[in-house]
């Protein structure tokens, strides 16, 4: 595996690996990386010929307040995980190298998309990720690169973004990776102490009694809704952003469930915000 942190040796060498007829394959992360990280790069390993990861903690897709200055890292663990999903090459440039002085170009996804849901919570959140995933895809230059349904709303701006701009990317959306008990994986969890961990619970299973409750013939979303809140607000420390059910596609919520509908929600738990989602009706 080679690392790279050069922008411009990084463009040759993917360069490079295209004029030869390969196939990139891209997960791009911001590291500390667990299994739902490695089920994206098992997968584009079987996709491609070439495996690239990146990781970069992107300053510009957090907001002022938020957990950049302590979001986790790792770089020796991440590498050595990475060996072992078999990457090719780690692509792991530095803030001043993607942003130097003078930077001032931004790509944004305009309407419900960006302003629904994460981009109510978190005005500039979506700003930052189009417009660093589109500078990683121009360094890249991926056929594909894969994404996680954890992060849904994200999923469904970048589809939008590569649709919209015409760029020749195979976007392929992942299924969440949980742990046993149900928690979906995050770098975040790190920040939960053994208590907020217990309650970190009631997100997946207010997921799951959505389902159920969906899959016994509720049509109506408010009342699984009411049961959403409920399940959620009966933990000491969490505080609800929002529980929406709403289209898959549009991301608009909807009244009455069918196929397309998911659920979405996003908590604080003390300091710690967390997000997840599952379909109703599969
Ligand atoms: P990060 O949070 O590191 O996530 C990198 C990728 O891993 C994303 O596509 C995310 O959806 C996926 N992922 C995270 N947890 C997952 C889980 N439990 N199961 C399946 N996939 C999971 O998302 C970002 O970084 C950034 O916004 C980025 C796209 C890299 C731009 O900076």
């Amino acid at each position: 595996m080679e690392i790279i942190s050069d922008i411009t040796a990084m463009q040759n060498r993917c360069l490079s690996a295209r004029a030869a007829g390969q196939t990139i394959t891209f997960v791009p992360t911001m590291g500390f990386l667990h299994e739902g990280h490695l089920s994206l790069l098992r997968e584009g390993r079987k996709r491609g010929d070439l495996l690239v990861l990146s990781i970069f903690v992107n300053p510009t897709q957090f907001g002022q307040g938020e957990d950049l200055d302590r979001y986790p890292r790792n770089f020796e663990r991440d590498e050595s995980l990475a060996r072992e999903c078999g990457v090719d090459l780690l692509f792991y440039p530095d803030v001043e190298a993607m942003y130097p002085a003078g930077y001032a170009t931004y790509v944004t996804v305009d309407g419900p998309l960006t302003t629904t849901l994460e981009g109510a919570c978190r005005p500039t959140h979506f700003r930052g990720v189009t417009s660093v995933v589109t500078k990683l895809f121009n360094i890249v230059m991926p056929q594909v690169a894969l994404f996680g349904r954890k992060d849904f709303q994200q999923l469904a701006v970048i589809s939008r973004m590569t649709a919209d701009l015409n760029l020749p990317i195979d976007i392929v959306g992942m299924p969440i990776i949980r742990e046993a008990d149900g928690l979906a994986m995050s770098s975040r969890n790190v920040y939960l102490s053994d208590s907020e961990r217990k309650q970190a619970l009631a997100l997946s299973d207010t997921l799951r009694q959505a389902a159920e409750m969906a899959q016994n013939g509720e049509s109506e979303a408010d009342k699984i809704l009411t049961m959403a809140q409920d399940r959620l607000h009966a933990e000491a420390d969490l505080q609800i952003d929002y529980v929406k059910i709403c289209n898959a596609q549009s991301l608009e919520e909807v009244d009455t469930i069918d196929h397309e509908s998911v659920i979405l929600l996003a908590v604080s738990i003390g300091k710690t915000r967390l997000i997840d989602n599952g379909n109703l009706i599969s």
